[in-house]
């Protein structure tokens, strides 16, 4: 696996222990994506049947002014891991973003949707995802998931839950629409991907839709936390980088092909909270 210590590689870390399968998850240090001889290395030292690649360059805002580097973390070096994996003959799993489409649909959004990257962070994911199913051929598969939290600090409900502490009142976007996904459930879907060999396109994200101010009420209302929440619209915050307003991407090819549904987002909270209460989530990122 690589990018394990980033909050979905630290899910599947956790799936492949409770499942007990066998892997290695190095770290950034060890395995940098945009090393190709030390990757090269790598998977020829392992000879691994999956390679799981959980690493990405996700600042979205950072990436308006690191155009070179997002690309190189999330296109050109899934393309040369494709690659490698497909001459090793080891399947990959890669994931990408509902940042791929411009938000202008007006409904769920299909893999058979043409997308159209309204900033730099999504059209490296949209390049990243093009030339890895290329190169991969049959032994690759993309993942397109969308609000992803989970253990780590760089997800909207860890800085939600930062925020009520600080704050008497918080302002979140209402014209933002999309949908919370849970990395346990993503872990839990990529798993059962694995053992039916997929390859291919798919999204992969919870059931339903919402908006961020309704995906923050449901959150706090879930944690007890007293804090006005105010709906306002996303043009009132001053970024950089444009986002789609409206991307939730549909589940059912997914779906179809493992032959179960996936959780609707609140009971994706719902798990995620159980987790962090069961300890299976570290109840250090809760206060
Ligand atoms: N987060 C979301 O809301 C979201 C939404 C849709 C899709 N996705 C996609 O889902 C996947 C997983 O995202 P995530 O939220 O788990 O990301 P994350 O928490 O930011 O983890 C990414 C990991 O990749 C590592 N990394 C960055 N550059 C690297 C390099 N050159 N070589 C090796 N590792 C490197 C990072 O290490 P450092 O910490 O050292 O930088 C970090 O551990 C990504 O493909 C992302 O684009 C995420």
């Amino acid at each position: 696996m690589l990018g394990a210590q980033g909050q979905l590689g630290k899910a599947v870390q956790q799936v492949l222990l409770r499942n007990g399968l066998p892997f290695t998850a190095p770290g950034r240090l060890q395995a940098d994506v945009t090393d190709t001889d030390k990757l090269n290395a790598l998977l020829k030292s392992f000879f691994p049947d999956f390679v799981i690649n959980c690493a990405a360059y996700n600042d979205v805002e950072r990436a308006e002014q690191e155009n070179e580097r997002a690309f190189c973390v999330n296109a050109q070096a899934p393309a040369q891991l494709a690659e490698m994996c497909r001459r090793q003959r080891a399947m990959l799993f890669h994931f990408s973003t509902d940042y791929v489409f411009d938000g202008t649909k007006g409904d769920y959004y299909t893999e058979a949707d043409c997308p159209n990257p309204l900033g730099v962070y999504g059209a490296s994911k949209y390049q990243g995802e093009c030339d890895v199913l290329a190169a991969g051929g049959d032994f690759a598969a993309v993942f397109r998931l969308s609000w992803l939290f989970g253990e780590g600090r760089q997800n909207f409900l860890y800085k939600l839950e930062d925020w009520a502490t600080r704050q008497k009142t918080l302002r979140i976007s209402e014209d933002e629409v999309s949908i919370p996904t849970y990395t346990g459930d993503v872990a839990d879907a990529i798993l059962a991907a694995a053992a039916k060999r997929v390859g291919g396109l798919y999204h992969l994200a919870s059931t339903g839709c919402c908006s961020r101010y309704e995906w923050a009420k449901y959150y706090l209302a879930a944690r007890r936390l007293q804090v006005e929440i105010v709906p306002v619209p996303m043009s009132s915050f001053p970024v950089m980088a444009r986002r789609p307003l409206f991307s939730p991407l549909s589940n059912r090819k997914l779906s179809g092909v493992l032959g179960c549904g996936l959780p609707s987002w609140q009971a994706a909270i719902d798990r995620y909270l159980a987790d962090i209460q069961n300890s299976r989530v570290c109840p250090a990122d809760l206060r």
